[in-house]
C-alpha cells in the first residue's frame, strides 16, 4: 500500500463537508487541512481535537509541501482562479461541478493540468453511483440496442440560487450522466433550450433542454425548482429494450423493460400501420450495491494520480458539459432556436 496523499478541501459550505468526510474515510488520503475564508465554517468541518488544520488563505495553503492535491468546493465563479493557482503550485485538483464559469476558463484549466502533468478531475458525482455505472455497462453491451430517446426529469422544490439559473444548477447532473453513459460521450450537434421565470425570481426556475443523440434521436431534460413533487427519473429508450432509472426508488432503482415498439420492414406490409407491433416482455430489476458515490470518487482521484487508471470524469468531461450549457444559454436567448455547441478536442481540451 503506497503512502496516502496529503489533501486539502477548499470550501466548507454545503458540499465541502461531504468531500472532507470521504477523504477522511479513505486510506488513500490524509486530510491535512480544510480551507475556507470563513474560519468558523472550516472549524466546524474539522471538529474539535482534530489534527486536521484550519486555513483561511488559499495561497498560504497552496504553498505547503505536505499537500499533494486539493478538492475545490467553492462557488462556481471562483473555481478557475483557485484551480489554476493550485495547478501552478504543483497540486492535483478535483473541482466541484461546474468545472468553471465558462468553457474558455475550463479549457485553460485542462491545458494547465496537461502541461504540468497533473490530474484535473471534476466531481460529476452521479457517474460514481452503482446505478449509473450499471447503465453505462448495459448501453455499452448493446442490450438496449440503438438509442432512440432519453427523457430525464429532475424536479423538486429547490433553493433559488443567487448566481445561476435552474439549467446551470441542475442540468449539469443530467449532462454529466449522458456524457458518461453515451458511447463516445456528450457530443450533440444541436442543443435547444427554453427557460421560464413565472414567479419573477430574476432567473429561469423551470427549464427544458433538448439535445441530439448520435443515432438520430433526442435527449430531453426537464429541470425545475418549483415542483412540490421530487422526481429523479431517466428513461432511456432503445431499439431492443428500455431502461428506467428512478433514483428515489431504492427497491427498483433501475429496471430494464423488454417492451417497446417494433416496426416491420416497409415492404412486409403495404399498410404502414399494420407493420407496427408492440412487445410486452419481461422487466428485469438488477441488484445494485448501495455505495456512497463520493467514496468511489475520492478513490478514483487517488488511482488517477497513481497512474492506475484515467478518471472517468476528467477535466475534458467537465468541458464538454460546459460547452452544452453555453449552447443552451445561447438557445434560450434566441427563444429556443437550435445551437451547435462548440467542439471540444478530447485530447487537448482545445475549443473550436
Ligand atoms: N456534486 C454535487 O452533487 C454538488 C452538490 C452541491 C454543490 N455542489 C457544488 O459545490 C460547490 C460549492 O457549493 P456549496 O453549495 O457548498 O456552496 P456554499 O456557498 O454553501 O459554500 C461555499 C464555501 O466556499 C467558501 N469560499 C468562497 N470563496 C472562497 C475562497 N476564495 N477561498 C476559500 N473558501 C471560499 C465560502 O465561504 C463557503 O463556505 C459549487 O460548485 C456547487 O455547484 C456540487
Amino acid at each position: 500500500m503506497s503512502k496516502p496523499y496529503g489533501v486539502a478541501v477548499i470550501g466548507a459550505g454545503y458540499w465541502g463537508p461531504n468531500l472532507a468526510r470521504n477523504f477522511r474515510g479513505s486510506s488513500a488520503w490524509d486530510l491535512v487541512a480544510v480551507c475556507d475564508t470563513d474560519a468558523v465554517r472550516a472549524q466546524r468541518v474539522v471538529g474539535p481535537r482534530s489534527t486536521v488544520e484550519v486555513e483561511t488563505d488559499v495561497h498560504r495553503l497552496l504553498a505547503r509541501s505536505d499537500i499533494d492535491a486539493v478538492a475545490i468546493a467553492t462557488p462556481a465563479a471562483t473555481h478557475a482562479p483557485i484551480a489554476l493557482a493550485a495547478l501552478a503550485a504543483g497540486k492535483h485538483v478535483v473541482v466541484e461541478k461546474p468545472l468553471a464559469p465558462t468553457s474558455v476558463d475550463a479549457s485553460k484549466m485542462v491545458r494547465a493540468a496537461r502541461d504540468a502533468e497533473l490530474i484535473l478531475m471534476i466531481d460529476h458525482t452521479y457517474c460514481y453511483t452503482p446505478a449509473v455505472t450499471y447503465i453505462r455497462d448495459v448501453i455499452a453491451s448493446g442490450l438496449l440496442g440503438r438509442l432512440l430517446y432519453v427523457e430525464s426529469t429532475r424536479i423538486n422544490l429547490g433553493l433559488i440560487q443567487p448566481d445561476v439559473d435552474v439549467l446551470w444548477d441542475l442540468a449539469p447532473h443530467d449532462l454529466s450522466i449522458l456524457d458518461f453513459i453515451l458511447p463516445g460521450g456528450l457530443t450533440p450537434t444541436r442543443v435547444s433550450a427554453t427557460g421560464s421565470d413565472p414567479l419573477g425570481a430574476g432567473r429561469a426556475c423551470v427549464g427544458h433542454l433538448t439535445l441530439s443523440l448520435p443515432g438520430g434521436g433526442d435527449a430531453h431534460i426537464n429541470v425545475n425548482w418549483l415542483s412540490p413533487t421530487k422526481i429523479r427519473q431517466m428513461v432511456i429508450g432503445g431499439s431492443h429494450r428500455t431502461l428506467v432509472w428512478d433514483d428515489l426508488d431504492p427497491l427498483r432503482r433501475v429496471s430494464v423493460h423488454d417492451r417497446g415498439v417494433d416496426l416491420g420492414s416497409p415492404d412486409a406490409d403495404e399498410r404502414h400501420a399494420s407493420a407496427v407491433s408492440y412487445r410486452l416482455g419481461d422487466i428485469t430489476v438488477p441488484a445494485l450495491s448501495e455505495k456512497e458515490a463520493l467514496g468511489s470518487m475520492v478513490e478514483e482521484f487517488a488511482a488517477a494520480i497513481r497512474g492506475d487508471r484515467p478518471s472517468r470524469t476528467d477535466g475534458i468531461a467537465g468541458l464538454r458539459v460546459l460547452s452544452v450549457l453555453e449552447a443552451a444559454d445561447h438557445s434560450m436567448a434566441a427563444n429556443g432556436s437550435p445551437i451547435r455547441p462548440r467542439f471540444v478536442d478530447t485530447t487537448t481540451g482545445d475549443l473550436e
